[in-house]
């Protein structure tokens, strides 16, 4: 446990220095990295996937959290639950691969069997006193928010999950995740921290000199910028975009699209954003020619003009909502040094491949992008390993949502070591 006053991790917090990246054991140390675990990915909501992962009764996930190993199934009253992976007679672990369909759960090592509400429903040879209903699965809280599924390991997690839903949810309804398939899934392991690899994803300072793909529908301006050092041409052009942004939402709004930036990312327990941001070109779709990569639309729509519903979740997600798709991404920390990031793209449950979408093309934007990111953040990594490495200024103009993200991160470790 974490208890003990003043140890240097305790001084590691309370030394952060505000508007200033973190100090280098933050993203090396061992001891940080098992406090985070404990306590950032042991007791906040996790974003780990999306109800399309697990369709139909049986459809189970494995996902891997630090040592805890999570199933997600779907049992047959349709409802999403999860458990540790971890059978009750002695321990071993039950589903292996990450995606597999079972009539019910069954460990391979002395066949105790559970049903898909985590049950004990079998176990031979263990004698008159033995109690099935004490043996069940640990359950796992599992919330989903309009198909969005987050898990939180702690035993009472914190209460502030209906509200981000309540604000969250009408934002994401329209695009109807439970109605929409996995068109494809890539994990790649990026070679730094996780937290890099959140701070690199809250900011697009970097866009414009790493990203030829996915900065191509993006609206320069949406990056952030310094008043002071534009001249006037670019200061009218920066107005007409605040101009747009302004008509747009409203706009949408008024077509029943919730569009307005709400930012909760460092003042609530579940830190939260949300906003819809307008599209350059043609304005369909988050890809390189900026139309739809799928014929079918999501949900309802008949057009897909409706710009890219961005949403981001402390500690580790982000998720973009087009017309036409959905990337989601879930950051999976693996060692202090090694961050899963897995990403997913949903098109329409009926969309077909090679008629209404083609692979290359729905993925091509945040193929390229992930891999771009994932060497920065291994840059970020190798830097910080160095004596020479300091804490250096965020920019005020470009990187509030990465100071958002430190302060939520520290605030939270804080509260949690302090008690
Ligand atoms: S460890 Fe699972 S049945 Fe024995
Ligand atoms: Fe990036």
């Amino acid at each position: 446990m974490l208890h003990v006053p003043d140890t240097p991790l305790h001084a590691l917090f309370r030394n952060r220095k505000p508007g200033y990246s973190l100090d280098a054991p933050f993203y090396v140390s061992p001891e940080v990295f098992a406090a985070d675990m404990e306590i950032i990915f042991g007791r906040h909501w996790i974003y780990v996937g999306v109800e399309p992962d697990v369709p139909e009764p049986g459809d189970a996930m494995v996902v891997d959290v630090g040592p805890s190993s999570i199933v997600i199934v779907r049992g047959d009253d349709m409802g999403v639950r999860a458990f540790h992976n971890v059978c009750r007679h002695r321990g071993a672990r039950i589903l292996h691969d990450e995606k597999t369909t079972v009539g019910n759960i069954v460990c391979r090592y002395h066949s105790w069997t559970y049903d898909l509400t985590g049950a004990l429903i079998h176990a031979d040879h263990m004698g008159p006193g033995f109690d099935r209903s004490c043996h069940g699965l640990k359950p796992v809280h599992l919330r989903s928010l309009e198909g969005l599924l987050f898990i939180c390991l702690a035993d009472e997690p914190p209460t502030d999950f209906d509200e981000m839903a309540r604000e969250i949810g009408p934002y994401i309804a329209p695009h109807n995740v439970r109605n929409t398939k996995i068109a494809y899934q890539s994990d790649i392991i990026e070679e730094g921290n996780w937290k890099f690899v959140m701070e690199n994803n809250r900011e697009c300072y970097h866009c414009s000199g790493n990203h030829p793909e996915l900065t191509v529908p993006l609206f320069a301006y949406g990056f952030g910028f310094a008043p002071e050092e534009m001249d006037e041409t670019e200061r009218a052009n920066a107005e007409r975009y605040t101009c747009m942004l302004k008509d747009k939402h409203a706009e949408w709004e008024a077509d029943g699209l919730p569009s307005r930036e709400i930012d909760h990312l460092d003042d609530r327990i579940t830190g939260f954003r949300v906003e819809r941001l307008p599209l350059d070109g043609d304005g369909e779709s988050h890809t390189v020619d900026t139309k739809a990569a799928c014929r079918k639309l999501l949900g309802d729509f008949t057009n897909a003009k409706l710009g890219g519903l961005s949403c981001w979740t402390q500690p580790n997600s982000w998720h973009h909502f087009m017309g036409d798709h959905i990337v989601t991404f879930s950051v999976l920390p693996l060692d202090p040094e090694r961050t899963l990031l897995r990403t997913k793209w949903l098109v329409h449950k009926d969309a077909q491949e090679g008629i209404d979408y083609d692979i290359e093309r729905l993925t091509e934007v945040w193929q390229a992008t992930n891999l771009q990111d994932s060497t920065l953040v291994g840059y970020c990594q190798t830097g910080a390993r160095s004596p020479a490495y300091a804490p250096g200024p965020y920019s005020p103009h470009t990187e509030m949502l990465v100071e958002k993200f430190c302060n939520w991160y520290v605030n939270r470790m804080k509260d949690h070591l302090e008690r």
